[in-house]
């Protein structure tokens, strides 16, 4: 959930340039620079960058977790690793040189090997200052370019067979949504059945291309479009046949939370975040 609350935060973009508005204060976000590519995938076979990140939390809590015991051979251990991966950051990506102090890790093995404990964490804040002031400048949009999905090059079959974007798929699972609702509320039984076999088959078409970013899991696309909607689908067409206005209704809405909101929780709102936040680039 970390990536979606980040996304949050910096909701709406304005102006030329990147920035973002929130609560009425302007926040600026920083461009990150190019050379960061090349550390994620598909550049690289792995995400690099941020596996040497998750090194370094590792790192600094192991250092501050063995200075509380005094365990001198253990903070040891970890310095040696968080130098390491510390100076990998300016040796990635050149540009941030700039962003970390090198200075404040002699200082913490200076200060470990004399088993100064007090300004073992001191310097450990610091360097921990260093981390955060990186994060709130670039985080947001390197998280935007390098790790939210996208949908742009994904295509789906149209009821007919012929290809379609991802986008004009839900332009139409959201034109036969409504026009079951119109026809059920204007009594329109033939039209409520077929507009909701087209949406059973948009659906079908739509969970085809899962697995271009879900691979072998079949776990995702059963939990929105498995059993339990086609259930649901099956009473829906029968609900219609006999004339159930009303049930119908209710399923529709329990469609539409289970199906469309369900998937759209996880899937769009990092999309349309991250296009938004992208627009100016
Ligand atoms: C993969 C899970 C998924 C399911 C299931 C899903 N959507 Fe979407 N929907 C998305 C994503 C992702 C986007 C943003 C796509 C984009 O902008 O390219 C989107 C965008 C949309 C849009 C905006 C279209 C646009 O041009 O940006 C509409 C309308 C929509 N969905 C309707 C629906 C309806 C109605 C349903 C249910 C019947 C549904 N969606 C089911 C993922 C899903
Ligand atoms: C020069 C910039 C920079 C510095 C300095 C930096 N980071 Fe990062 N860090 C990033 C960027 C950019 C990301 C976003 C990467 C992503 O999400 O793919 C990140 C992400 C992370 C994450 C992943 C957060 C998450 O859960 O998604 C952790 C953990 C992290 N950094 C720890 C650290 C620690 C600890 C330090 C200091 C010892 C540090 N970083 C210093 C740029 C920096
Ligand atoms: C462009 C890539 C992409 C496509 C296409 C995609 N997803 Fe996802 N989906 C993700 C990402 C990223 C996550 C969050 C990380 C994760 O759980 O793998 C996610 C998470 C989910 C989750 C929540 C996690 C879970 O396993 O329960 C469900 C459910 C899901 N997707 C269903 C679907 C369905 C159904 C489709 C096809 C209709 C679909 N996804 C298509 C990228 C995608």
């Amino acid at each position: 959930m970390k990536l979606i609350s980040n996304f949050l935060l910096f909701f709406l973009v304005t102006g030329t340039g990147i920035s973002s508005v929130y609560a009425g204060d302007s926040v600026s976000l920083d461009v990150p620079p190019a050379s960061l590519e090349k550390w994620y995938k598909p550049a690289n076979k792995r995400q690099v960058w941020l596996h040497t990140m998750f090194a370094l939390r590792r790192e600094m809590q192991a250092i501050s977790e063995y200075a509380e015991q005094k365990d001198k051979p253990g903070m040891e251990k970890w310095i040696s690793r968080l130098e390491k991966h510390y100076s990998k950051i300016a040796d990635m990506v050149p540009e941030w040189k700039k962003e970390i102090k090198p200075r404040l890790l002699s200082e913490l093995k200076m200060f470990a090997e004399k088993g100064d404990m007090y300004r073992v964490a001191k310097t450990l804040k610091m360097i921990q200052r260093t981390c955060d002031d990186c994060h709130s400048s670039y985080q947001p949009l390197v998280v935007a370019m390098y790790r939210s999905p996208h949908y742009e090059d994904i295509k789906v079959k149209d009821i007919n067979g012929a290809l379609e974007s991802f986008s004009d798929n839900m332009e139409n699972l959201s034109d036969s949504v409504n026009r079951i609702l119109i026809a059920l509320d204007d009594n329109h039984k033939t039209t409520a059945l077929q507009a909701s076999q087209n949406l059973v088959s948009q659906l079908q078409n739509l969970g085809e291309s899962c697995n271009r970013c879900h691979k072998d899991d079949e776990y995702p696309r059963e939990r929105i479009l498995g059993e339990v909607t086609q259930q649901r689908f099956a009473k829906l067409k029968s609900d219609i046949s006999a004339g159930r206005v009303k049930d119908s209704q209710d399923l529709m809405g329990e469609i539409a939370v289970t199906v469309c909101a369900r998937c759209h929780n996880t899937h769009r709102i990092v999309n349309d975040l991250r296009d938004a936040l992208l627009l100016e680039e």
